[in-house]
Formats: C-alpha cells, sequence, structure tokens
C-alpha cells in the first residue's frame, strides 16, 4: 500500500501507480462502508475544494460537491464565464491565486487541444493539488469509478477478464473522447483483456494507444483493436459502450456528425449483450443518448450497473481528496 499521497496532482490516469490506485480503492471502500453506516468522517475539516467548470456537468459536480461535504470541507462551484478568465487571468493567475485561497483544485476542460494544456499550467503555478474532473484526453475519477464497480461485481482478481470498450452511436453531441482513452490506460494494469472496437473514423490518440499497449504488455493483459461491435461483445465479461466524437477525424460539428450517422447500427441493445457472457456487465459514464446510443432495455435491464457506477463516482473521488488534501 502507498500511502503517501498527499499534495499530489491527478491529471492523467497513470499519474498514479498501479498500487497507489489499489490505496484509492482501499480508502473507498472504507469510506463507502462509513457512509452506509452512518459514521462521521470528516478528513477535511476547514478544508475547501475550487471546482472550475468550461463545460457542463451532472455526475461530477454532485459528486465531488456531496463529497467534500461528507468530508467536512466545503467545495465552491466556479464556472468559467463568470471569472475573469475572459478578461485575463492566465493559468498562471488561476494556479498562484486559486492555490492560495483552496486546498485543491479540480477543474473540467474538455475543450480539444486546450483542456489538458490548461490543467497542466495551473498544475505547475499551484501549490495545492490539481483534480482532472476531465479534459479531453482523460476522465481519472470517472475510471476509478469504473474500477471499483468492476471490481464490486466481479471480483478484486480482474486478470483474464474481457471487457469491451466499445464506441456507440449517439446524436446529441460529438462527445470527449477521454473515458475510451483513460480506461484503456488503466484496465489493463488489473490484468483485463482489453477489446477496444470502433469504426475507422473513431481512433484514439495513437500515443495514449501507444501507452495502453504498453501497459498491457507490463501486466501481461490482452489488447485488441476491432471494428465490429457484435464481435467484440462475444462472451465479454463486462461491456463498456458509449459514444465519442470522430476527432481525431475532423473537428467540424457538421462533418462529424454526418460520419457518426453512418453508423446508426451501433446501438447496445438486448440482442448484442444476449451475445456477452449472461452474467455480463454494461457500463456507461452518462450521459446516455437512451434509444439511441443504448436501448432502455438494456440500459434499465438486469446487466446493467449505470447507477452503481455513478455512485462510485462519489466514494473514489472522496478517497483521493482525502488522501491529496489532507
Ligand atoms: N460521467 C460524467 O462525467 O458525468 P457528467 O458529465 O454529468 O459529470
Amino acid at each position: 500500500m502507498q500511502t503517501d499521497l498527499r499534495g499530489r496532482d491527478l491529471i492523467g490516469d497513470l499519474d498514479f501507480s498501479k498500487e497507489e490506485v489499489e490505496t484509492v480503492l482501499d480508502v473507498a471502500w472504507d469510506l463507502k462502508r462509513k457512509r452506509a453506516l452512518g459514521e462521521s468522517h470528516a478528513y477535511l475539516r476547514d478544508k475547501v475544494l475550487a471546482m472550475l467548470f468550461f463545460f457542463s456537468s451532472t455526475r461530477t459536480r454532485g459528486s465531488f460537491e456531496a463529497g467534500m461535504a461528507q468530508l467536512g470541507g466545503h467545495a465552491a462551484f466556479i464556472e468559467s464565464r463568470t471569472t475573469q478568465i475572459a478578461h485575463g487571468d492566465t493559468e498562471t493567475e488561476m494556479g498562484e491565486i486559486f492555490g492560495r485561497y483552496f486546498d485543491g483544485i479540480a477543474i473540467r476542460h474538455v475543450d480539444w487541444g486546450t483542456g489538458n494544456r490548461y490543467l497542466n499550467l495551473v498544475a505547475k503555478s499551484s501549490r495545492e493539488p490539481v483534480l482532472n474532473m476531465q479534459c479531453e484526453i482523460y476522465h481519472p475519477f470517472q475510471c476509478l469509478a469504473d474500477l471499483m464497480t468492476i471490481m464490486e461485481k466481479k471480483g478484486r482478481d480482474l486478470r483474464r477478464r474481457k471487457v469491451v470498450v466499445s464506441w456507440a452511436y449517439a446524436s446529441s453531441y460529438l462527445k470527449p473522447i477521454s473515458v475510451p482513452q483513460s480506461l484503456i490506460l488503466q484496465l489493463p494494469r488489473f490484468g483485463m483483456d482489453v477489446v477496444l472496437a470502433h469504426p475507422p473514423e473513431f481512433k484514439l490518440m495513437p500515443e495514449i494507444m501507444e501507452q495502453a499497449q504498453e501497459q498491457a504488455r507490463k501486466y501481461n493483459a490482452g489488447f485488441e483493436v476491432v471494428d465490429d461491435m457484435e464481435a467484440a461483445f462475444k462472451d465479454a465479461d463486462v461491456v463498456y459502450a458509449k459514444s465519442w466524437g470522430p476527432l481525431l477525424t475532423t473537428n467540424d460539428p457538421t462533418e462529424g456528425k454526418a460520419i457518426q450517422d453512418k453508423y446508426k447500427h451501433w446501438i447496445t441493445d438486448a440482442r448484442k449483450v444476449a451475445l456477452a457472457k449472461p452474467d455480463t456487465i454494461y457500463m456507461h459514464p452518462l450521459p446516455a443518448d437512451r434509444d439511441v446510443e443504448v436501448t432502455s432495455e438494456v440500459m434499465d435491464g438486469p446487466n446493467s450497473v449505470v447507477f452503481d457506477q455513478a455512485e462510485n463516482r462519489l466514494h473514489a473521488q472522496k478517497a483521493v481528496m482525502a488522501l491529496t488534501m489532507r
């Protein structure tokens, strides 16, 4: 167990070693148990987290804000458009100043080619930890909650378990690629055999693919890329199917939507889920386009764990905050 996480940033999924992620999960389960029993766990009394949002959120905002209150502290919700960022406050000002007011700075900034750089520059100027509430490359807190959920459903030893990380069709907007990227980086470290499925235009970043393959080699896990959703689902223990934009192909929303519309048949439905193992779990970080990306029959059905998964955002985030901000 690696317990010295005080003051550490969490921006990319590999910022914490595997052992450190195991510590986070141990603490998360302890905090989950304490909350279920109504036991006080005010490890961050008098501490304040800044939550700076450049993009909308339901789960991330709710779980970070509730989590800080349950840990005895407070979270300040700040939307970028209500700050002076547009009038000259650079990453240096935000890191220097918020690092002096707050005990941690959590940021969501998913703009392509901008968000991750922003977080790293703020972190460079901040004396307090910077936590990534999602950038265009990574969604590490989602991934910690996902890993926690998979272990709860499939057991702590995930070696040789097959997880499908699949693209799915959505019509609402071009969703970031950070969730699949975080999954393919983190899950091989726990021995899961990853099958990544997407149409040709929906590739992930080459450097992330290389790092994921390197993790798979290091931890003796499988890593395969296919362009057939149904073939990918076959005998899967975990089906994680969500939409993402063709961002490596085009950044233009109209062109991107036209590409997406070619693949409307990439919907998660009961027929496809039946190709997986009978006890497979269906996962999605939400929000999902119901009956477009996934049928309501699957989302509300017996294989779906999406609400347990959303709950675990709370516990995983509290664990990281308690370990880094104390
Ligand atoms: N999964 C997730 O990050 O949800 P929100 O966008 O609602 O925060």
